[in-house]
């Protein structure tokens, strides 16, 4: 990997200010998802390791809670200005890591410098209130006050921008943190660190424990009294448990689980947006986010129109190394993703789909899966119950506004849902009754900065980003004075 500032490639745990092996000198390999080849050896920590962290970022608590709102802000501002300086190096490390084409990781370092960019001038304003007195002689005062360290347990996805968009928003308002990154992308996390620390955010503010048993630290994360919030992205499997060792603590918790989203088009919409939307949708990072959409609905009389385009669309889009020009769908993270893919297609052919295109591994690089879209599905397949997270499009044929609403919504999740249409009043209908956090109309691009991301249903809850985005942060204290 060629990089213009070395500096970036770390590869012990972090903490308390100090770059640290793991105790018991074990390591983890990290491998590029393109061709295997091995990129890094990681500390590989546990247990001791997650409790040193805990500590160091309780300490730093005392003193960083009571740094001013403007010298939080500032010290974030100059981390954003770092990442930004950076970006073609933290790209390639991106890249390397989780196999994304280089354009898109540098769209998603520019999305992760956003949360830092965002959160550094809401710190200024985490603003009380004054409540009038509910006697004459009482004066009620809300204060809103860091609620202390924070655990944040991040994913492959997106191995830059799910850490910037919870640390951003805790470290604006006064919290310290202990991140584990994911064991398959550590790399990225340690860069944005090195930058932290350039920024002069001081030691104990962010720790960092990498460990390939994330249960071990997971663990530590979830029971330890001292950690006061948890905040995670992830599966609703592991959200679950998560969940469930935090109970004992009583941690509050932020959740950004599994979804499976729908994406409808109704048949007044723009075909050729609607197209464009639906591989934006669900190709991006080869259909591994949690907002892909998972299923595709069309109205019975534009059915085949859309196949069509959606097929040529698909036909032109590169596969490839994500470091190669013009490349716009890479690898899958790994072998268990394409495994996965595979069965969920084998599924829906043995029920009676249609490969329309893909529908196997690239015949260049086994890592790498086809896109594909499948039409004749129905409800009784994976595609439609499960999140499929892999470059896989099922296409559903409705007739009717109803029965479309109904099968749209007919499943736990509830994070991000799409449609396409013209009519207005249909319009304000369809995203009333989608039970969604986020739903995109006319647009299959719905992420940014200055909205509240999360989900509703077992798609967990929380809101990342926007000025709700503090809010999982702070405890809320009022006074009650007599006068
Ligand atoms: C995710 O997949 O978890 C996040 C996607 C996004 O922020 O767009």
């Amino acid at each position: 990997m060629k990089l213009n500032n070395n500096n970036l490639l770390k590869t012990g745990s972090y903490i308390n200010g100090e770059w640290v092996n793991s105790e018991s000198g074990g390591t983890f390999d990290v491998f590029n998802p393109y061709d295997n080849s091995l990129i890094a050896k990681v500390s590989d920590c546990g247990q001791k390791e997650t409790k040193d962290a805990i500590n160091a970022a309780a300490d730093a608590f005392k003193i960083w809670k009571n740094y001013s709102a403007g010298e939080r802000s500032k010290l974030l501002r100059k981390w954003y200005d770092l990442q930004i300086e950076n970006i073609d190096d933290l790209a390639t490390i991106l890249t390397y890591e989780q196999g994304k084409p280089l354009e898109e990781s540098k769209g998603e370092i520019k999305y992760g410098a956003s949360f830092v960019e965002w959160f550094s001038e809401e710190a200024r304003r985490i603003y009380g209130d004054i409540i009038p007195g509910h006697e004459q002689n009482k004066r009620i005062v809300v204060l809103k006050q860091p609620i202390g360290v924070v655990a944040a347990i991040t994913p492959w996805n997106f191995p830059n921008s799910m850490i910037t968009r919870k640390l951003a928003p805790a470290l604006a308002v006064g919290c310290t943190c202990v991140l584990k990154p994911a064991k398959l992308t550590p790399l990225s996390a340690n860069a944005l660190v090195v930058l932290a620390e350039e920024a002069g955010i001081p030691k104990g503010v962010i720790n960092v424990v990498h460990g390939h048993k994330a249960s071990v630290i997971g663990k530590e994360l979830t029971e330890n009294p001292i950690v006061k919030k948890l905040s995670f992205t992830g599966s609703t499997e592991i959200g679950k448990l998560l969940m469930a060792q935090c109970a004992g603590t009583v941690k509050k918790l932020s959740l950004e689980l599994g979804g499976n989203a729908p994406f409808i088009v109704f048949k007044d919409a723009d075909i050729h947006k609607a197209v464009e939307g639906a591989i934006a949708s669900k190709y991006r990072n080869a259909g591994q986010t949690c907002v892909c959409s998972n299923r595709i609905f069309v109205q019975s009389e534009i059915y085949d129109q859309f196949n069509t385009k959606f097929r040529e669309e698909l036909l032109k889009l590169k596969m490839g190394n994500g470091m190669d020009k013009d490349v716009k769908i890479g690898p899958l993270i790994d072998t268990k993703a394409i495994s996965s893919v595979e069965a969920f297609v084998e599924d829906a052919i043995e029920k009676g789909a249609k490969v329309i295109c893909g529908g196997k591994r690239n015949t260049e690089n086994e890592n790498i899966y086809e896109p594909t879209i499948l039409s004749n599905v129905d409800t009784n397949m994976k595609v439609f119950k499960e999140e499929i997270f892999g470059p896989i499009a099922p296409v559903f044929k409705f007739d009717t506004e109803d029965e479309v609403i109904q099968k749209a919504n007919d499943t736990p999740y509830g994070l991000a849902s799409y449609f396409y249409g013209n009519n207005n009043a249909q319009i304000w209908r369809v995203a009333e009754a989608l039970e969604y956090g986020i739903v995109g109309i006319n647009t299959g691009l719905i992420s940014t900065t200055v909205a509240p991301f999360g989900g509703i249903k077992e798609s967990g809850f929380g809101r990342e980003g926007s000025k709700y985005g503090v809010e999982d942060y702070i405890e809320i204290k009022y006074l009650c004075m007599e006068i």
